[in-house]
């Protein structure tokens, strides 16, 4: 298991790195995240502001040291969240699924004074390194990191949220969005990333479980008429859900 991450981890690395579609075309696509051509992914990056010194260094060090460097949304994804939140100016963010904290980084930049964001994540040595990178950035006051299931510890979160980004496990999406929705005020948004699973939902039929599992929460958010919705081919597919 871990040669297998270690392989999918080289082969994610060797393609951002090297950005050399060629590459892309003779590997499984499990192999690799971007269904963008990498030369437009990395044009985009240069003309976005640049990624910050800390968020660079982290990059980094994930990329060396996590055996699945790709989960994180990384400079460009990381950007936009950013944007969006300073735009939003949100009081309360809820992050279902943290990983090393780099977009919860990104995303409480944009928060209020005194907003706070909630940040959930079940793996114990991923929540450590994202702990000590929130006193990196200086926001181990903004962020408050819940260690456990996201399933158990949303329900247990008495707040009103502005913003919720949903990027943990893809088959936990659908019943995500059925807790968080009651307590999302009117006018907040809900992003969901990697909602074209690496191109999976688009094969016919599709095939893995979490291709279905994520095909059927676009399904479920298309037909929700209380949302106002946008699904973006931003990286893996993020998803703008606004409560009207
Ligand atoms: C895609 S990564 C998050 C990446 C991060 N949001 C970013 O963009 O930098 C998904 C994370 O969700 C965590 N996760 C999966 N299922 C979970 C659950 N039921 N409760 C809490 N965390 C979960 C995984 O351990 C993993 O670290």
């Amino acid at each position: 298991m871990q040669m297998h991450f270690a392989c999918l981890a080289f082969a994610d690395c060797l393609l951002r790195i090297a950005h050399f579609p060629a590459i892309c075309l003779s590997l499984p696509k499990r192999f690799y995240l971007e269904l963008i051509n990498p030369k437009a992914e990395q044009y985009a990056a240069s003309f976005s502001t640049a990624e910050d010194a800390l968020l660079q260094l982290i990059s980094a060090e994930t990329e060396r040291s996590h055996t699945q460097p790709h989960m994180m949304s990384g400079h460009l994804q990381g950007q936009f969240l950013e944007i969006i939140s300073k735009l939003v100016r949100p009081k309360r963010i809820l992050e279902i699924g943290t990983m090393i904290g780099y977009s919860s980084i990104c995303l409480a930049k944009g928060l209020a004074e005194d907003g706070v964001l909630h940040t959930i994540e079940m793996r114990e040595a991923d929540a450590a390194v994202a702990k000590n990178n929130f006193i990196r950035a200086g926001l181990s006051n903004a962020i408050q990191l819940h260690v456990g299931n996201a399933l158990e510890i949303i329900p247990q979160l008495q707040e009103t949220w502005d913003i919720v980004f949903i990027d943990a496990d893809k088959t936990g999406y659908a019943r995500y969005y059925e807790l968080v929705k009651p307590r999302l005020r009117s006018g907040g948004l809900i992003i969901a990333d990697n909602v074209l699973f690496h191109g999976d939902v688009l094969e016919e039929p599709i095939k893995g479980k979490n291709g279905k599992a994520v095909h059927a929460f676009n399904e479920m958010v298309a037909a929700d008429e209380e949302m106002e919705k946008v699904m973006l081919t931003l990286r893996d597919g993020l998803f703008l859900i606004r409560k009207k």
